[in-house]
């Protein structure tokens, strides 16, 4: 492993900037991984835009980027597996670079059908849908509504409610130009919100009882709406805020109904815990992801020299799928 290598840093301007800095050693329970490619995230352009020092913000360097794939180079004390030289995919704060410094914990092996820019695009997406649905207490057969579903986590996760059979899925967007990606995704309803009402909508795809799981990502009014579309003991789950962090709900929805309502932000999570949601998304989903059943769509690939570019798709939101970046 070379001394020096290049990573990607927020907090110099409004976008990335290359910076030659020291490759990682791993410690005890850690290893380092040669990245091939990693993936972009929304929360990425939320902790550019708060550290760039020309509109604002704190001006504090950080390495950037959480998801990536590559090959274990290095494994400290006590980090049995992966083994050195296994193909693996992960998430870690960090990631933009040559060498990423991981926990065991977070990351699963590759399967062999996996290319490097497909594996960096489903940490995230796996880990938070299978683990939203897990909160929930999802079983097969049971339906599902996904809210902001063409983000590129709520892809995943229509695809993942698809692969864990799912009964009916139901899914949002606010553009109807985008039916189709959700229908390819395997949505068996797709609402357009702003153009229907989404409660009635789903009421109306579920013969009047409403889903057995809402999985949103969106928050504001759409969470609220999630309520009323959910039946007597649902689960309804937030996982974004898309729109907004605030919320005004109807108590009488949510009593009535006796629906359970669960928060999930796993980046907050300790990182065993974060470890047993990550090892119970493969254990459920590899089979899946190896078959294609569970495969992230892929929006653009860009080089770190281009990275630029890559923020400016983040930032546009209209991504079909998951912008990645070449690692050099
Ligand atoms: N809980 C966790 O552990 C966890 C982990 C990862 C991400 N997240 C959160 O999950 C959400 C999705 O993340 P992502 O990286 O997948 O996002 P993303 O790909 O950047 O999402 C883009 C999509 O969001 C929709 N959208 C944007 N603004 C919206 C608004 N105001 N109202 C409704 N929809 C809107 C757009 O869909 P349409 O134009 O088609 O409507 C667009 O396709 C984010 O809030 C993120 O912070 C949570």
């Amino acid at each position: 492993m070379p001394a020096t290598m290049t990573a990607l840093y927020g907090g110099a301007g409004p976008d990335w900037a290359p910076r030659q800095v020291h490759a990682p050693r791993p410690g005890p329970g850690q290893v380092v991984v040669r990245a091939r490619a990693v993936a972009l995230n929304n929360a990425d352009a939320s902790m550019l835009a708060a550290a760039d020092p020309t509109a604002g913000g704190t001006g504090e360097e950080y390495q950037a980027g959480f998801e990536f794939a590559g090959e274990v180079t290095a494994v400290g004390a006590g980090a049995g597996m992966p083994a050195l030289g296994s193909r693996v995919m992960g998430t870690t704060p960090g990631s933009f670079a040559q060498y990423v410094l991981a926990d065991h914990r977070h990351v699963l092996p590759v399967p062999d059908e996996l290319g490097n820019e497909e594996a960096c695009a489903l940490p995230t997406g796996l880990l938070t849908e299978h683990g939203a649905l897990a909160v929930a207490g999802f079983q097969a057969g049971q339906s599902v509504l996904i809210t902001g579903a063409t983000s590129s986590i709520g892809l995943i996760g229509v695809r993942i409610a698809r692969a864990l059979d799912a009964g009916r899925i139901v899914a949002t967007t606010r553009d109807a130009a985008r039916s189709d990606l959700l229908e390819n995704a395997g949505a068996d309803t797709v609402v357009i919100t702003g153009e229907q009402d989404m409660t009635q909508a789903v009421l109306t795809a579920t013969r009047g009882q409403g889903v057995d799981v809402a999985l949103d990502h969106v928050g504001g009014r759409t969470f609220a709406d999630c309520l009323p579309a959910t039946r007597s003991d649902g689960a309804v789950v937030n996982i974004g805020r898309l729109d907004r962090a605030a919320s005004t709900i109807d108590l009488d929805a949510l009593s009535y109904r006796h629906l359970r309502v669960h928060g999930v932000s796993f980046g907050f999570s300790r990182a065993a815990e974060l470890g047993a949601v990550i090892a119970a998304a493969g254990e459920r989903l590899l089979p899946a992801v190896a078959d294609g059943r569970a495969q992230p769509l892929i929006d653009s690939t860009w080089s770190f020299d281009t990275a630029a570019r890559a923020a400016a798709r983040l930032r546009s939101h209209r991504a079909h799928g998951k912008i990645v970046l070449s690692v050099p």
